[in-house]
């Protein structure tokens, strides 16, 4: 851990010093850290991303105008679909050919909610192709066959055979570029409730059958760890790790799976604190599954990958029950910015982080309700750590005072991470307390020579603060200001109570 802090102490008002490290050898941060997730869930494909081109709301070949838009400026790596639970029971074959011709399915996972099958592989795989993301596609082996998960990889990467011509019968001559394949979802669970023994087998099964095809190269991950299962890592990599280039892990912050999780905007100090010691965890959690990984992977050749992460809260009252629309507060910013932080720290072997989810589902990054739009906190911490994608990650010290949260956890008052790209550095800080200000110190003397500073700020007057439909934005980003370097090249900065601030020094 990169990462030095104090032990609990009194908050003091003295500066915080961070210390730059940077090394030649300190890993990249793929860009794929700041990957997105999009299941058949609620609003998130059907309402979110796709209207369908008859749509009166403002649409591009039936995906939404708005939500193009923010995709766009959040230069999304890669994107999961079909899901989740989703994608245990969904048979590809339902999604392609004519749209009015396709069968309609239940959701059996989300609400029993009845779907069209409008949104299917040709619609994911061309909005992938248009925004230049990376598909990561999510295989049926709860209630699919060997067969249905290798043709559907035949389907979308071969140049020819019985697949290709039904893909080229579809309207789609050329085969599309996939790279990741996950093989099942939450096997342990709602993918089948196997025992990992018996899942290192299917899975060894369903990915010898899933081929390269014309040069495409397909990463294949299988389906990882709940939070502290930390035994399903080791029997999987024990088991399967020769046969895998990735292993997925999920990490929510979340009271609990039982009675309710909390109000998404209604939450004490208590609580806000509690989150934040909750989502830095999985710092923790990474750790234990990455050691475990160690032992039988000492090269570091399979990447660990948190396809699944975000803050988990009550459904709103009076949404749909099961579609899991939560709104978004800059408790879930904080969330965000601390989550990614901690991901930076562990970069040699965690490849990807999938955010749960995209549209209206769990901690998203966007709302929509009918043709109107709203961009969440969480959107806009996404948007200000554009700058770290495919950056190389630089190693710092950082004295930050640490806070005693519920159930025996720390906070950090100010939590950092920082990365440079072509001789800039882009450094996030993020000031977790609540009521005071904090003074950080960062020297850059020996580092650049004359160095200047822009900013941006992401913070609100309370915590609880979100967007809403017909609001202006009452959490936006806004130029930073309060940055200065003096003539010793020494940065000091100061970061109002709960405010994340991301700067680029060169
Ligand atoms: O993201 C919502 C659900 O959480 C996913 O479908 C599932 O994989 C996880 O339990």
């Amino acid at each position: 851990m990169l990462l030095s802090l104090l032990s609990a102490v009194a908050l003091s008002a003295a500066p915080i010093t961070m210390t730059l490290e940077p090394s030649a050898d300190a890993p990249m941060i793929q860009k794929e850290i700041y990957g997105q997730f999009a299941e058949h869930l609620g609003g998130c494909i059907y309402g979110g991303i796709w209207v369908g081109p008859e749509s009166s709301i403002p649409n591009t070949d039936g995906y939404r105008n708005d939500v193009l838009q923010a995709m766009r400026e959040l230069q999304i790596p890669v994107l999961r679909w079909p899901g989740g639970c989703f994608a245990d029971e969904y048979h590809w074959m339902d999604g392609i050919g004519p749209r009015s011709e396709r069968p309609r399915m239940v959701n059996n996972n989300w609400g029993g909610t009845v779907e069209d099958n409008s949104f299917g592989t040709n619609e994911f795989f061309n909005l992938c192709e248009m925004l230049g993301i990376e598909p990561y596609l999510s295989g049926n082996v709860g209630s699919g066959t060997v067969a249905e998960l290798a043709q559907w990889v035949e389907y979308i990467t071969a140049e020819d055979g019985p697949m290709a011509r039904l893909r080229k019968q579809n309207g789609r001559e050329k085969p599309w570029h996939l790279k990741y394949l996950g093989v099942g979802n939450e096997s342990w669970g709602c993918g089948g409730n196997f025992t990992p023994d018996y899942y290192a087998n299917v899975y060894r099964r369903y990915q010898t059958y899933c081929r390269n095809f014309n040069g495409n190269h397909l990463y294949k991950i299988a389906s990882g760890a709940s939070d502290y299962d930390y035994n399903w890592t080791e029997v999987m990599m024990k088991n399967a790790g020769h046969h895998m280039d990735g292993i997925s892990l999920h990490y929510y912050t979340v009271t609990g799976w039982s009675g309710s999780k909390g109000a998404a905007t209604n939450f004490t100090e208590d609580d806000y604190y509690w989150t934040l010691g909750k989502c830095l965890e999985v710092g923790d959690v990474v750790k234990k599954h990455c050691d475990i990984m160690d032992k039988y992977d000492p090269k570091g050749r399979v990447g660990l990958l948190v396809d699944e992460w975000g803050t988990w809260w009550d459904e709103e009252p009076g949404t749909v029950p099961g579609h899991l629309y939560q709104q978004n507060t800059m408790r879930d910013a904080m969330v965000a910015a601390l989550s990614l932080n901690t991901f930076h720290n562990f970069t040699k072997r965690v490849k990807m982080t999938n955010i749960a989810q995209f549209a209206n589902v769990l901690q998203a990054m966007l709302l929509t309700k009918d043709d109107q739009m709203v961009l969440t906190p969480t959107y806009y911490v996404f948007k200000m750590y554009v700058p770290h994608q495919d950056a190389q990650f630089v190693p710092f010290q950082i004295d930050s005072p640490m806070r005693d949260v519920r159930d025996n956890r720390q906070v950090p008052i100010v939590s950092a991470t920082a990365s440079v790209k072509d001789g800039v550095y882009t450094i996030s800080l993020a000031n977790t307390d609540l009521k005071e200000a904090q003074t950080v110190q960062i020297p850059l003397g020996t580092l650049i020579k004359k160095p200047s500073v822009s900013g941006e700020i992401l913070t609100a007057s309370d915590m609880a603060v979100y967007n809403d439909f017909g609001k202006a934005e009452a959490v936006t980003l806004k130029p930073f200001t309060s940055a200065k370097v003096d003539k010793n090249g020494l940065l000091t900065v100061t970061l109002p109570a709960l405010s994340i601030v991301t700067l680029s020094v060169k």
